[in-house]
């Protein structure tokens, strides 16, 4: 039996969690969905802060202009200002939500700086931002009458009318649409049916297809890989942010030391202690991430060092420990001093600017599907994002989404519908299944060393073969097991890394986070790189 609902949220960070407030406020009953406890997401581990422009010295106009400069040509002017001009508002909605952005003592709002921004724009709560930020909608949504919230529960695949046609099962007449999705209960084991009208993914980003990123485990491409095999178009997904201050640590973790460290003053030093950031911009350790994180690698290829330091003495020690306690106690349990000690850090994968393609009311291509935050394409970040703009990004277009969801609703004039069970595989433990889940360490090492900051097409090649090898082998098991989360999500990772590179082969320029040494300059022509089934 189907759980039927008018609204299905997948996934709980910012942008699942303020869409799914707004339509349950609209009266609508929402489930949300997400694979484990809610708080779990990119949103809670976000440090810097959001960027939007509340003080009188700013302007929406500069704010524009700072998110084209960084996103090097191929953001969407129209869908950039229409987004940045809500910022103020969204930040308002938050505060009305709970979260408490850190103040001066003299009452104003405390707003940090980023690299790319022309001004102080970054409103953050110290530098735990995501946080506060999921804690305050956490909050909203255990006590939102309306929402049923399955925390655990990982959505496998979207259930829609052409797919229920392919396999001769009974689908209402029409366009083809999104009608609900299938779900593993990881505690029960067992896949669970929902039934709804709309389906909002709000999945969040593909930072663990990487071997080393700033990304929690979550974030392993769910959202797109489900849209895309459900005929979603997905684009520009070449565009991956390497952050350039990562902590370079023995593991494979990556704590990120936050940018707005470096817009407090901090300065980038190679191994011999040389600021090196002026040899490569004018802008130096301000300048947007693409250009940092290239100079970061170029210094480590020119030394063949691991990491180059991140000089942090210059900023005192009582801003360190009221801007950055977070940081400032990491670095302290690792035996690092900020006050005394330099930070060895290295880039690492951030965040994904391509993904699912909206328009600006968080629409995909499907009818009824929609998507926002990380996972979602709006083009505002064209080939770089500018620093602190996806949490705007997630606020804006949730609300968007949530007030056309409402309308597609009404206009629909019918109920979800009767979807047919998950039918399982049935093998359930074997030697080669083992085997298989070692094909982790593979993708994620493939993407690091072929398709990482620098690139090139022999590379890139070599990755296709690899990954398609693996894409093979994940599709020969996966009708035949019964599902389990490390199974879905290693077919979803390589589904998603195939994607990154058949972007990235495309795509025959240099532009923004795409940099080739095949083809190092910018082309003429404005392109977004494309896949769909
Ligand atoms: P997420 O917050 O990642 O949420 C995704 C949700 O989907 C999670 O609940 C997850 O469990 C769930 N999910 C995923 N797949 C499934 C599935 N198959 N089934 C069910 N549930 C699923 N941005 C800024 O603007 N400012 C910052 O200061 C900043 N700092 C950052 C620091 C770090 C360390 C990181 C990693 C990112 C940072 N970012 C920052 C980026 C920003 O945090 C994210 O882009 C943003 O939070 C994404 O929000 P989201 O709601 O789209 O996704
Ligand atoms: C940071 O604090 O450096 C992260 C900001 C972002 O990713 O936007």
């Amino acid at each position: 039996m189907s759980k039927s609902y008018d609204v299905i949220v997948v996934g709980s960070g910012i942008a699942g969690l303020i869409f799914a407030l707004k339509v349950a406020e609209a009266g609508s009953n929402v489930a949300i969905i997400t694979k484990k406890n809610s708080a779990e997401s990119n949103t809670n581990y976000a440090q810097g802060g959001i960027a939007a422009v509340t003080s009188q010295t700013d302007d929406v106009e500069m704010h524009v202009s700072d998110t084209l400069v960084a996103g090097d040509g191929l953001c969407e002017e129209a869908v950039v200002r229409e987004i940045l001009k809500d910022g103020a508002a969204g930040i308002e909605e938050l505060a009305r939500r709970g979260v408490e952005f850190t103040q001066l003592d003299d009452g104003r709002v405390s707003l940090g700086k980023e690299g790319g921004h022309s001004k102080r724009r970054i409103l953050h709560v110290q530098d735990v931002t995501g946080k506060a930020i999921e804690d305050a909608l956490v909050h909203s949504i255990e006590t939102s009458p309306n929402i049923d919230t399955f925390e655990h529960h990982f959505a496998i695949e979207l259930i829609t009318s052409s797919k229920l046609k392919k396999l001769g099962h009974s689908a209402p007449e029409g366009d083809d649409r999104v009608l609900g999705l299938y779900a593993l209960n990881t505690f029960s084991e067992q896949v669970e049916t929902f039934s709804a009208n709309a389906v909002m993914l709000a999945t969040g980003g593909i930072g663990q297809v990487y071997q080393f990123t700033t990304n929690p485990f979550i974030a392993t491409g769910d959202g797109i890989a489900m849209a895309y095999r459900a005929g979603v178009e997905v684009r520009n997904m070449e565009f991956i942010q390497f952050h350039p201050t990562a902590f370079y640590g023995a593991g494979s973790d990556r704590f990120l030391i936050s940018e707005a460290v470096r817009g407090e003053g901090a300065i980038l030093r190679n191994l011999k202690g040389e600021a090196f950031m002026e040899k490569y911009d004018e802008r130096k350790e301000l300048a947007p991430r693409d250009v940092v994180a290239r100079a970061i690698d170029s210094e480590m290829k020119q030394s063949g060092s691991r990491h180059v330091w991140l000089d942090t003495r210059g900023i005192s020690l009582k801003e360190l420990h009221e801007r950055f306690p977070n940081i400032y106690e990491y670095c302290a349990k690792q035996g690092i001093a900020l006050e005394r000690d330099m930070i060895p850090v290295v880039p690492a994968a951030h965040y994904l600017c391509g993904g699912v393609k909206t328009n600006l009311n968080s629409e995909t291509t499907l009818p009824g599907l929609f998507a926002c935050g990380e996972v979602a394409s709006t083009g505002l970040h064209g080939a770089n994002r500018l620093a602190s703009n996806s949490l705007l990004e997630a606020v804006v277009m949730a609300n968007r989404g949530a007030s056309t969801a409402e309308k597609y609703l009404v206009n629909l004039k019918t109920d979800p519908i009767e979807l047919p069970d998950w039918v399982d595989g049935d093998v359930r433990d074997s030697d080669e299944r083992v085997v298989l889940l070692h094909n982790w360490d593979e993708v994620k090492r493939t993407m690091w060393d072929y398709v990482g900051i620098v690139r090139t097409t022999k590379r890139l090649e070599r990755a296709r073969t690899r990954i398609e090898t693996l894409k093979r082998e994940i599709n020969e098991y996966y009708w035949d097991f019964k599902v389990d989360e490390s199974l879905l999500e290693l077919r979803n990772l390589i589904l998603v890394a195939g994607l990154v590179v058949d972007c990235a082969l495309q795509r025959k320029e240099s532009r923004g986070l795409h940099f080739t040494l095949d083809f190092p300059e910018k082309s003429e022509q404005l392109v977004d790189s494309k896949v769909s089934v």
